[in-house]
């Protein structure tokens, strides 16, 4: 039982943070002011963050895969926020990529525009976060 909550809760530890890097990263660069010459290391940081979402998102299925042979029972609604979740991960980290890869040829306006979409896929991830509490 100690060992589940502390697993549990140190997953949790990186997908907090993770939750508030994804978003605050994408808006600390656009607002209160344009940081936007910073991007790039506001990438890394985003890209880091996806990936560590995807990461400890796992791992929260499968460490109850471990205690429990099984992943928990959610309803309709909940996996519909899953899957809302997890599309808003896989696409905010190619988005970040293809930023880091390419965004040194785009306009300005073309920059601006990935990091308020950056910004966008981590609200929807957050308000998605909280419908999978929804027990039916
Ligand atoms: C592959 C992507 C993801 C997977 C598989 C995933 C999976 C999960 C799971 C299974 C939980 C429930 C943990 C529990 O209480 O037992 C959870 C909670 C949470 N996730 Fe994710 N997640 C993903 C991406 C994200 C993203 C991108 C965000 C935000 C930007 C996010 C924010 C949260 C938050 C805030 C919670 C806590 C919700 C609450 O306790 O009410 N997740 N996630």
């Amino acid at each position: 039982m100690g060992s589940e909550n502390l697993a549990y809760a140190l997953t949790q530890v990186v997908h907090n943070f993770g939750a508030a890097a994804v978003l605050g990263g994408a808006v600390f660069a656009l607002w209160p002011l344009d940081r936007l010459e910073y991007g790039r290391v506001f990438a890394w940081l985003i890209l880091v963050a996806w990936g560590a979402q995807m990461a400890s998102g796992a791992l929260f299925g499968v460490t109850s895969l471990y205690y429990y042979g099984e992943t928990p029972d959610l309803s309709h609604i909940a996996t519909a926020a899953l899957a809302v979740k997890i599309a808003a991960a896989i696409s905010g980290f190619v988005l970040v990529g293809i930023y880091l890869l390419r965004g040194r040829a785009w306009t300005q306006a073309g920059v601006r525009r990935t990091f308020q979409s950056l910004a966008a896929l981590a609200t929807l991830a957050l308000t998605a976060a909280a419908f999978l509490r929804w027990f039916s």
